[in-house]
Formats: C-alpha cells, sequence, structure tokens
C-alpha cells in the first residue's frame, strides 16, 4: 500500500471543497455571509446520500414514522419548550474592538483574542441564540415567530396526530430531516457550526422506567450508522455527559464525537429527554397528550423520550475530513490527493471517459453514459489529458473511471480504473451493467 498523510488542516478540506464544487462561501461574489456555505453540485449530490441514508436506516422500520414539520411554528412552541428563556449563551464585548465572545469560551481576565487589548471585557449579559421575524403584514410583537433552532419540536406537536393516524403503539419514534437556525455568537471551522444548518433528528417515545434500555439501543445503532458511512472506529468515540452538563430536560446524554482536524467534536447528541417537552406542550397548549397503554389495562401516562440528534452538515464534515487522504505525500509523480469516500456516499459513481474525442469514440462513451445514468451519478469528460482526468475523479471520489479507447471498438470492451488501488481492468460492454450493479449496488 502507499504512504499517505490523513488531512492535517481544514484550510486544505476548504480548499478542496471550493476547488472541485462541493462548497462556495455564501452570497460570494458580494464578499459572503458570515458562516453560511452554499452546497456545490458534488456537496449536494454527497448530502443527498448521507441524508437518503440517514432517511432509510431510521424510517424504513416498523417502529419508525417520517414527517417534515414547518420551519415557523407557534411561537408558543418555544416557550412551552424552554428556548425563549432559556436558549442564550453568556456574551461579552471587547470594549476596544467591539469583537463578541461567548463568555465560556474565552479568559475575561486574559487580553482580548482579537485587538489584544487587557481588561476591556463588558459584563456578561444572556444573548439569546434564536432568530426572529414577523409574520404578516403588521409589525408589532403579537406578530413575532422564531425560525425554529432545532427540529425537535416539530414532532413533539405532531406526537398525538402521527400516533393516531398511524395506529403506532409504544415504543414507537417520527424522525424528521430539516433546517434549523441559531445565532451562533462565534459560529465556524468551516460547516462545523454554522448559523443555517440542517438536522436530522428523531424523538422515540416509551413508556417511562424503559428509557435506560432504549437509550443503551440507540446509542449502539447510531454508532453504527456512522461506521457504516465509512468513519474509521478510531476517530469516533462517546463523551457521556456529566451532572454538570446536562440540559435542564434530560436525565442522561452522551455525544458521538468524531475527530475533526480542529480536535474532537460532537457530531450527534444522544438525549435520554423524559417527559419534559410533552408536559410542557400539554400545558401550553391545553390539550391531552397523554398516551393510553392498550397493552397495560388503559393506563394513561406521558411517554419518555429518547431523541438522537444529527448535525447533517457536521456528519457530512466527517465523512469528507475521514475520506482524504494524500498519498505519496513529495513524490512529485505519484502524489495524489484521493477522497475515499464510502461508494454508497460518493456524490458521483462512475466517470465516461473516452481517450479521445475523434475515431467514434466520445460516441461509444456517450451511450455508456446515457445507459448507466438510468441508475447511477455519473460524469461525463472528454477534454483534456486522461491523467488530469484521473486526478479529477480521485479528488472528488469517484469509486470508477470507465475508459473507452481504439481498441473498445474491436474488442467491445473497456477499461475500468478502481478509485482505491488505481488498477485496471478489462470489462466487456455486455457486462458492464453486472460489473456496476456488483460493486456498487
Ligand atoms: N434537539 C436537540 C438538539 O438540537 P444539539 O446538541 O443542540 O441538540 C444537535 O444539536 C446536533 O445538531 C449537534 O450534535 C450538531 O451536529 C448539530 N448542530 C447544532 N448546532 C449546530 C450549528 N450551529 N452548526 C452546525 N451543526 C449544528
Amino acid at each position: 500500500m502507499s504512504e499517505f498523510k490523513n488531512l492535517e488542516s481544514m484550510a486544505d478540506l476548504v480548499s478542496l471543497c471550493k476547488r472541485r464544487g462541493f462548497l462556495f462561501q455564501s452570497s460570494e461574489i458580494y464578499g459572503g455571509l458570515g458562516s453560511c456555505w452554499d452546497y456545490g453540485p458534488l456537496g449536494i449530490e454527497l448530502k443527498n446520500n448521507v441524508k437518503n441514508r440517514w432517511w432509510k436506516s431510521m424510517t424504513f422500520r416498523e417502529d419508525v414514522e417520517g414527517v417534515d414539520a414547518s420551519i415557523l411554528m407557534h411561537p408558543e412552541v418555544w416557550k412551552a419548550s424552554g428556548h425563549v428563556d432559556n436558549f442564550t449563551d453568556p456574551l461579552v464585548d471587547c470594549k476596544a474592538c467591539k469583537s463578541r465572545f461567548r463568555e465560556d469560551q474565552i479568559d475575561t481576565k486574559a487580553p482580548c483574542p482579537n485587538c489584544k487589548a487587557e481588561g476591556q471585557f463588558t459584563d456578561a449579559r444572556e444573548f439569546n441564540l434564536m432568530f426572529s421575524t414577523q409574520m404578516g403584514p403588521v409589525e408589532d410583537s403579537s406578530s413575532k415567530v422564531y425560525l425554529r433552532p432545532e427540529t425537535a419540536q416539530g414532532i413533539f406537536v405532531n406526537f398525538l396526530n402521527v400516533q393516531t393516524t398511524m395506529r403506532k403503539k409504544l415504543p414507537f419514534g417520527i424522525a424528521q430531516i430539516g433546517k434549523a437556525f441559531r445565532n451562533e455568537i462565534t459560529p465556524g471551522n468551516f460547516i462545523f457550526r454554522t448559523r443555517e444548518f440542517e438536522q436530522m433528528e428523531m424523538q422515540y417515545f416509551v413508556k417511562p422506567g424503559s428509557q435506560k434500555e432504549f437509550m443503551e439501543q440507540w446509542k449502539e445503532t447510531r454508532y453504527q450508522w456512522h461506521i457504516d458511512n465509512g468513519l474509521r472506529a478510531e476517530k469516533l468515540r462517546f463523551h457521556p455527559h456529566g451532572p454538570k452538563e446536562l440540559a435542564h430536560y434530560a436525565d442522561a446524554a452522551l455525544d458521538i464525537e468524531y475527530e475533526f482536524p480542529i480536535g474532537w467534536g460532537e457530531m450527534e447528541g444522544i438525549h435520554s429527554r423524559t417527559d419534559f417537552d410533552l408536559k410542557q406542550h400539554e400545558e401550553f397548549s391545553k390539550k391531552n397528550l397523554h398516551y393510553v397503554d392498550q397493552a397495560n389495562n388503559n393506563e394513561k401516562y406521558i411517554p419518555y423520550v429518547i431523541e438522537t440528534s444529527v448535525g447533517c452538515d457536521r456528519s457530512l464534515l466527517a465523512v469528507l475530513c475521514d475520506a482524504y487522504r494524500l498519498e505519496n505525500p513529495g513524490d512529485k509523480e505519484n502524489e495524489r490527493v484521493v477522497m475515499k469516500f464510502h461508494k454508497k456516499l460518493a456524490p458521483i459513481k462512475i466517470a465516461v471517459l473516452p481517450l479521445m474525442k475523434k475515431g467514434g469514440l466520445e460516441e461509444l462513451g456517450r451511450k455508456i453514459y446515457n445507459d448507466l445514468s438510468k441508475e447511477y451519478k455519473c460524469e461525463f469528460d472528454v477534454a483534456g489529458s486522461i491523467g488530469k482526468r484521473y486526478r479529477r475523479q480521485d479528488e472528488i471520489g469517484t469509486p470508477y473511471c470507465i475508459t473507452a479507447d481504439f481498441d473498445s471498438l474491436e474488442d467491445n470492451a473497456v477499461t475500468v480504473r478502481d478509485r482505491d488501488s488505481m488498477e485496471q481492468s478489462r470489462v466487456s460492454l455486455d457486462k458492464l451493467t453486472d460489473f456496476c450493479k456488483e460493486n456498487l449496488s
């Protein structure tokens, strides 16, 4: 096996993502908008693949249903959930340069990390992280609504709708993928912490008393999902929350962390949320949210909840970091950057690269491309040297490149190059679909 280096700095990944069309800074031609990112053609393919894998693993099972709730919700939701009062970070300003920091992330006795002025911080004040906006044409306090800071509340308020319409018995879960917004004081590190992001959340409703057992089950299930995304086990770890870290609604919690180039960071939170949310919504909405347990003499109770909550962008960042390899570093001829995505996640599955335009090769290539595109996301590229085209496909993580050359016109076969081993094999045209099925499905 060739020598390789893992991703050592986030800057290398940011540069690759821009160069190859994964991610661009939002509103770039206007100078960009802080910590907002746009997914480019390859980024959105990768993101859709991550979301589809999550959706399939979470909802293609008997006990979990999906929903897609609206981003704007009744403002009382956020009072009930505690976000209006408690979803705050302590904020301090540097009096000299006006930079803002989270008090818990800096030493306020030390000089300002930005301008180095000493002893210049304001007293801390609580800053609510929710974005608010106005609904309807009249701008007054009664029309104030929030952009949801988590997707979970859209699930809680639909608990009874889903339970009754789908005739669910406990335990069962409700899953959702959607945008969330937080006016983070210190966003950054590429797409690790942004103000607009996507969450993939699931609330699993259980009988009170059984939460520990289900917490254990979901811990294992969710860990395995990250492994099945191709992440290396040595880059993953659990971080159980100590009593001081526990959110006010939780009786147990842990994070699944990944070792990013910036250090270990939370990728997914698994919380035992007790009956806090449903109880609060019952109180604020005055609607009965008790579950009638027909299996237990019609006993009525508010279910407990195990929540799994993973940031789509953050798990995608882990996938990008993990896939990155610099092979044969320093060896000019053989050095290459290759994104070793799990084949299921690779944005492009097959690149069809006719050796040249002439002699019927482009036409043959297009025919192959059109056939395979019915099943797989493919790219067609006939411009430039074949070596450079291979390098580009390595950098975007395409598992297979198919090259039609002049021999193809004689022997009805093409060369298939494997991204990881770079080995090339000859596959006859009538076996190409089977080859792809075997290796990609
Ligand atoms: N419903 C529970 C909840 O929202 P959280 O720990 O605040 O819990 C869950 O968020 C996940 O959402 C995190 O593990 C992270 O992956 C992602 N996330 C949270 N804030 C984020 C941000 N500002 N940018 C990107 N992802 C974020």
